[in-house]
């Protein structure tokens, strides 16, 4: 086990009707002006955030609105929130909405309280030291970003649009807002790749080569087993509410560390699905339901215990101790199966992506960071190598 520092202090509220507290967790964490950060529309739609500003004025708390986050949030935006707060003397920024409004709500808090260009945190050697006070409403059980320290942002960079995160203390939220009923409006599809995201939030960290992490392996596989179980149950039923609440919850274990705090953690398919993401402007969690079984199929035989270990406790299948290959393939087949049934995609052209594009995904990702991933560092070969699997793979 490795040695750690971890500090989440994020205010949790959770379970039905908790964003009509908005106004009261706001004024408890010392808001006097509040940004209301949303996307697309679907707060409104819902009448959530009429909701949630009838309980900033309750609380006597004043608002404003700016809304049109895009999923794989643009930088721009964020220029424009920036630019808002400082102007209205906002204090506290509330999000309401997924993991791209939260991020561009994290990258607002911290470019209010920078001289300099925000980008500068994603670009790596500049850390935030300060950040307005965010808190998020949330509307999709996928990122996590409501826990964690990440904010992933696109920008348009030479003609080339760039995804990059940064992580930092600075980013992990001051309060999250989590009522499960608010994601039944969701449309399947973002169901089933927030779903697909909080697998691979855990799984990144699951596939390791620190030894002697059972603590943490057995957190990883009750939040893994508990997907397999309410994957198909939130498919069939989306206004299952015990499933909803469990997903939910699932978000944020999977990516609040609390998984992971004590390893190595890997990050390859991750890095390389924002790169599919910032190319084709897909759905992050379509993006790794390409990736991820492909980088797990490609990896395998560097550990191959540790992904029978996968197959054994996620998904029941019995250990073939001869031949312990058999058994990893078939916990990557099962993988597979649960996102197939969910509706998700499992190649290059269920994505909308093209085999072609390869050597140019490869190039924008090694031009940056020579390689990615820890469990096996990949160099630009073995990246061509993963996303050939990924373009490939059929049923
Ligand atoms: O924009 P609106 O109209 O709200 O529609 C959104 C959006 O189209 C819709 N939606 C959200 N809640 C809804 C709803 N539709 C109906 N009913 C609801 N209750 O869902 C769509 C996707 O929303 P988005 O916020 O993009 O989803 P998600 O939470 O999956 O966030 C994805 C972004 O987070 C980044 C991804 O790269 C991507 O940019 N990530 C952030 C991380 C972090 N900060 O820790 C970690 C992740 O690995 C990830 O990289
Ligand atoms: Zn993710």
């Amino acid at each position: 086990m490795n040695n750690f520092n971890f500090c989440r202090p994020t205010d949790f509220y959770f379970g039905r009707g908790v964003e009509n507290d908005a106004g009261e967790i706001c004024k408890k964490h010392g808001a006097k002006k509040v940004l209301i950060h949303f996307g697309g529309g679907s707060a409104i739609k819902s009448g959530l955030l009429d909701k949630v500003e009838a309980s900033l004025d309750k609380a006597g708390i004043s608002h404003l609105r700016l809304g049109g986050v895009k999923p794989n949030p643009r930088a721009e935006l964020v220029y424009e929130g920036i630019e808002l707060c400082r102007k209205e003397g906002v204090d506290t920024v509330l999000a309401v909405g997924g993991g791209s409004v939260i991020d561009s709500s994290k990258a607002i808090c911290n470019g209010v309280k920078y001289d300099g260009d925000f980008w500068d945190f994603h670009m790596g050697g500049v850390i935030p030291k300060d950040s307005l006070t965010l808190g998020c409403v949330l509307t999709i059980a996928a990122a996590g970003s409501e826990g964690s320290n990440s904010c992933v942002i696109n920008k348009v960079i030479d003609g080339v649009v760039k995804k990059k995160g940064c992580n930092c203390q600075c980013n992990v939220p001051d309060f999250a807002i989590m009522d499960p009923e608010l994601t039944t409006t969701l449309p399947p599809y973002q169901t089933a790749c927030g779903a697909c995201d909080i697998m691979c939030h855990v799984m990144e960290r699951y596939f390791t080569n620190t030894k002697d992490v059972e603590l943490t392996d057995g957190l990883c596989e009750g939040v893994l087993r508990t997907m397999v179980a309410m994957i198909p149950r939130v498919m069939s039923d989306p206004k299952d509410y015990e499933a909803r609440a469990n997903i939910m919850w699932a978000s944020t274990m999977a990516h609040n560390n609390i998984c992971g705090v004590d390893r190595e953690q890997d990050w390859g398919s991750h890095r390389i699905e924002q790169e599919l993401s910032a190319f084709y402007d897909c759905a992050h969690g379509a993006g790794l339901a390409v990736v991820m079984p492909a980088w797990m199929e490609c990896v395998m035989e560097h550990d191959v215990m540790r992904f029978a270990q996968f197959a054994n406790r996620v998904f029941g299948i019995s250990v073939d101790f001869e031949h312990p290959q058999r058994t990893a393939k078939a916990g990557i087949a099962a993988l597979r199966a649960l996102w197939k049934s969910a509706g998700l995609p499992l190649n290059f052209e269920e994505l909308g992506a093209k085999r072609e594009d390869i050597p140019v995904l490869v190039d924008h990702l090694v031009k940056d960071d020579k390689t990615e991933g820890h469990f096996v560092i990949m160099d630009g070969p073995f990246i061509t190598k993963v996303l050939e699997h990924a373009a490939d793979y059929r049923d």
